[in-house]
């Protein structure tokens, strides 16, 4: 077993090698406090990349919680595996490859937090899909929001980013349905949103 910090570490430097998004040292402290705070037994993400947002979460979670966490690229994965391999919270995580949207219909929860952090323009999708896996007072966390703060530009949004961006209004609108959710958009770094489902 990997002491953690190492482990970080060299998650982060092959992060920087391969130009892997993953979450930044800003955006730590909220998303481990509402990881504490909530407690979840049942996490779902999507967008593991090399898992270090699942690690983060695995490590602030007790021995039997669970976390199912969806890659599409096969070395991502695969690079997700090896790291998560070196912790002990390795018997707490699932990896699944493949399509997050796709792979929801395979999937049944019930989920108490879910980290979306995938393909932006999927994000309205794969709510409604995960809409009958929620646990009562689930969280749903979602992050990328401010899409490199393309969300706010009217009517100049570069072609091939007007789809995501126009579908990201559509999550924002769902999440704003205050009999489904009580939301919170965090607009530092690029945004993240937290809900909770009032199902
Ligand atoms: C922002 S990165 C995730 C970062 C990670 N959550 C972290 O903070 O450590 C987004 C990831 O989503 C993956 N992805 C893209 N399309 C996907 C899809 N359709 N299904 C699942 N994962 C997808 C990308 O390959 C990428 O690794």
């Amino acid at each position: 077993m990997t002491d953690m910090n190492e482990v970080w570490q060299m998650m982060k430097a092959y992060a920087d090698a391969y130009a892997v998004p993953i979450l930044r040292d800003a955006e730590l402290p909220l998303f481990r406090g509402l990881i504490q705070s909530a407690r979840p037994e049942r996490v779902l993400e999507i967008g593991t990349a090399i898992g270090y947002s699942t690690l983060q979460m695995a490590s602030c979670l007790d021995a039997d919680s669970q976390i199912t966490t969806i890659e599409l690229d096969p070395d991502r994965v695969a690079a997700a595996r090896r790291f998560i391999g070196m912790t002990p919270f390795r018997s707490m995580i699932r990896q699944l490859q493949g399509d997050g949207t796709a792979l929801l219909d395979t999937l049944s929860g019930p989920w108490d937090f879910v980290f979306l952090d995938g393909p932006k323009g999927q994000y309205s999708r794969q709510l409604k899909k995960l809409l009958p896996q929620l646990a009562p007072q689930a969280v749903i966390a979602a992050d990328n929001i401010r899409y490199h703060d393309m969300l706010y530009i009217e009517g100049t949004v570069p072609h091939k980013h007007r789809t995501a961006v126009g579908r990201l209004h559509e999550f924002l609108t769902l999440l704003g349905d205050t009999r489904r959710f009580d939301t919170v958009f965090f607009e530092n770094g690029d945004g993240m949103t937290v809900s909770r489902w009032k199902g």
